[in-house]
């Protein structure tokens, strides 16, 4: 038995090991590497860019990264049909890079808020990313996290302002997602859709504690990013929905990231 569980605990390591490993060679180009020197880690290790506030600036500087990871979510995951079924006034929570981006129909969308606390991608937002996808005219990048509400009111975003939220892989690191969802919930007009689309615990026990044990070293280097945690309690849980679509990906019992994503309807 205690053969069987530490086996079992060893190939748990072994795969968010090799998944590390994995996203740091292919998820890098060589601008990327060229951005990874002692001095350039000093500084982000030093930045508040690894404090709560958001995903660090390397995590963003590795392109290559993201255009795998942007093919990947084309080829396998719902992301781009819920991005696409946003419409009306949207709230993007976390653009980060912008890989969304290009999955906006402009056709249904009037306005698109963005709201990135890290200084870094907003800077990259607002300075060339929204301009490379022709969203000059519509999309509004706002340097506040969901939890800054005067900030949002700022903007006019406060209670039922908003037709559809978008969130992609956010819920993961921002401080409370219950209370975010909850946010959420209230700043969405009655008849407004949240689409999202997150990494969540595993139904595996053992897998479980393994998220707990890697989460020691994830969450600091990935901007806060929490491997466990129920993310579908506190979206069913934040309000009175009408369920359109919840699915759920990797949900094989080893899977260190199972997926959770829906679209749901305040009544
Ligand atoms: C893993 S990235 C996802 C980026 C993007 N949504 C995508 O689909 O590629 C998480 C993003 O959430 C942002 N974030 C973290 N905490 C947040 C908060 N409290 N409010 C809004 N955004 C937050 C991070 O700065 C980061 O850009």
């Amino acid at each position: 038995m205690v053969v069987l569980v530490l086996g079992s605990a060893m190939f748990q390591l072994y795969r968010a090991i090799r998944f590390t490993i994995l996203f740091a060679l292919f998820g890098s180009s060589p601008a990327a590497f060229s951005q990874i020197n002692p001095g350039s880690i000093r500084k982000e290790l030093g930045s508040e860019r690894l404090s709560s506030r958001g995903t660090c600036a390397w995590w963003s500087d590795f392109l290559g990264f993201r255009k795998h990871f942007a093919a990947y979510e084309a080829a396998a995951t719902p992301v781009p049909r819920l991005v696409e079924a946003a419409n009306g006034v949207v709230l993007e929570i976390g653009p980060g890079s912008g890989n969304q981006f290009s999955r906006f129909d402009k056709a249904v969308v009037s306005r698109i808020y963005g709201i990135e606390p890290n200084e870094h991608l907003f800077n990259q937002l607002r300075n060339e990313t929204i301009e490379q996808h022709h969203l000059s005219d519509i999309y509004v990048p706002i340097n506040a996290a969901l939890e800054d509400k005067n900030i949002l009111k700022e903007w006019n975003i406060g209670d039922e302002s908003i037709d559809s939220v978008v969130c992609m892989q956010a819920l993961c690191s921002v401080s409370d997602p219950t209370m975010a969802v909850k946010q959420i919930y209230r700043l969405l007009k009655p008849g407004g859709q949240f689409l999202f689309w997150e990494h969540t615990a595993s139904q595996d026990w053992m897998t479980r504690q393994v998220q707990g044990i890697w989460n020691l070293l994830w969450k600091p280097l990935i901007g806060n990013c929490h491997l466990r945690r129920n993310i579908e309690r506190a979206v069913v849980e934040a309000g009175d929905w009408k369920i359109i679509e919840l699915g759920h990906d990797n949900i094989e019992p080893w899977q260190m990231m199972p997926r959770v994503w829906g679209r749901f309807v305040k009544v």
